[in-house]
């Protein structure tokens, strides 16, 4: 198979493909609201920090891995491992991870297309009542929002890596990126804006403690898509012409730019509709802030916009969630595609078929887990909570195994595949590489901080999660 092994046709191809994949919900809505509550400007400086000192290596190791192997998770950790079994097995917990994140990112982007849908259909007010999102995941027309979304993602994955994946980042990338600017420049236009601006960007050095400090690493780790397996698969679609440092620091870049960007559309909105308001009682997770606290800031538009002018802005913003959602779920489930194709010998389509329909049953499972369906509403419980099928789905791949993966994936590359061969690969499409202080950097910080660290984050989480215990006092 890898001899026919399709590739991005442009370096800019996969740079956006990459970076369509890094920027997601995350980063338009989490992010923002997290660095404002959290310290500001502060937060920012030591965010950019870890993206470029610790994850950035990991981001470029995993790149090296796809394109020398040619392979997916499993088959490139067996390659390179001369058949493991044990390194095997890590490779195959790097196929599950992303096909169960799968399965959640899924739920969140069908809730996406279904505000798209209400809103143009003039049921703002609806989805900003108190009731709205309350009823709204319940609804029995979500099912058709999923088909919906299932079949545009699989319309994208069946196009194959030139056509489909790269084509689909040309385009929705490009368009997110403008409408994230249209849509700063108008709340920019707003009153009160500049209230926001002030409260995003000023640091304040005495909020950063060291659950922030850890939350700040964890967020950066998740938000470049690290340890699940996809920069690895898109690595492998890469050609030696390549230079994977400098590829990887302009997704770095890209998916560090909209997050901030997202920064000045965020909170000037908050500010805007409430210059009273007290940030630090702003939720911290996404999902609420998107569902519940949005739509209310919209729909307070319409006294100078009026009802339509007011759904038309949220229709936008949701539209622009919805292609951030896309990038990030096709790249996702182009793992599991691609494990069945080139280990299992799958056509692609079958593969698609296989993983559509896998991935779309567990999907209603887990839309059913918020009270349609009480064995997946409450599904088991564990540090003192009952906990959903959807929590437990986010608690165990989102939260916990991804950081363990990125552990993995360090201590593979410097121990079992050995630095001499990253630095090999790495200087392929990048002469200068060899003797620079960036291959000294790689090496020296995968082999020893980065795998320290993110083991850490894995056994802190583990420990407050799963026996509501804090190890670390963060
Ligand atoms: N940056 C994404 C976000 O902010 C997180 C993410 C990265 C992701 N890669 C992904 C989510 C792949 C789903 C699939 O939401």
């Amino acid at each position: 198979m890898s001899a026919s092994r399709e590739h991005f046709s442009s370096r800019i191809g996969f740079i956006l493909a990459a970076a369509g994949s890094a920027v997601g919900i995350g980063n338009l809505v989490g992010f923002p609201v997290n660095a404002a509550k959290n310290g500001g400007g502060a937060f920012l400086l030591m965010y950019a920090l870890f993206v470029f000192l610790i994850c950035l290596p990991v981001m470029i190791a995993e790149m090296a891995v796809g394109r020398n192997t040619a392979k997916e998770p499993v088959g490139a950790f067996k390659t390179l491992s001369k058949g493991s079994k044990l390194w095997g097995a890590a490779g195959f917990l790097g196929v599950l991870t992303p096909f169960m994140i799968a399965v959640f990112y899924m739920v969140i982007t069908v809730w996406i297309f279904g505000y798209i849908a209400l809103t143009v259909t003039g049921h703002l007010d609806y989805l900003a009542s108190d009731v709205g999102f309350g009823e709204f995941i319940n609804s029995p027309y979500l099912y058709i929002a999923l088909i919906a979304v299932a079949g545009i993602v699989s319309f994208i994955l069946a196009a194959g890596v030139k056509d489909g994946i790269e084509k689909a980042a040309k385009i929705l990338m490009p368009a997110l990126l403008t409408m994230l600017i249209l849509m700063v420049v108008f709340v920019l236009s707003l009153d009160n804006a500049m209230a926001g601006v002030t409260f995003f960007l000023v640091p304040d050095i005495n909020k950063i403690t060291p659950s922030v400090v850890n939350g700040a690493l964890s967020q950066a780790f998740f938000s470049l898509s690290l340890g699940m397996g996809i920069l690895l698969t898109y690595g492998s679609y890469i050609n030696k012409q390549t230079n994977i440092p400098n590829s990887a620091k302009l997704v770095a870049i890209t998916d560090t730019s909209v997050a901030f960007i997202a920064g000045l559309m965020i909170l000037p909105a908050v500010f805007s509709f409430n210059p009273e308001v007290n940030p630090s009682e702003l939720s911290d997770s996404s999902v609420s802030l998107i569902f519940t606290f949005l739509p209310k800031i919209f729909l307070a538009l319409q006294t100078s916009l009026g009802y339509v002018g007011a759904s038309a802005v949220a229709a936008f913003f949701f539209l622009l969630v919805f292609f951030a959602a896309i990038t990030s779920l096709v790249s996702i489930i182009e793992v599991p595609v691609s494990y069945l194709v080139t280990e299992k010998k799958h056509s692609r389509k079958k593969a698609l078929g296989y993983l559509t329909l896998t991935a779309g049953v567990l999907t209603l499972f887990a839309t059913a887990s918020f009270g349609m369906v009480p064995f997946f509403t409450e599904f088991t419980s564990y540090a003192g909570g009952t906990k959903s099928l959807f929590d437990v789905i986010y608690d165990v791949f989102y939260d916990t195994i991804l950081p363990l993966n990125g552990f993995l994936l360090c201590i593979f590359v410097s121990y079992r595949w050995k630095k001499k061969q990253l630095s090999e690969e790495l200087s392929i499409g990048n002469e200068n590489y060899k003797g620079s202080w960036v291959e000294k950097y790689i090496n020296f910080s995968l082999g020893t901080f980065i795998p320290v660290i993110v083991l850490l984050i894995f056994i802190n989480t583990v420990a407050t999660k799963f026996f509501a215990a804090n190890l670390f006092g963060f």
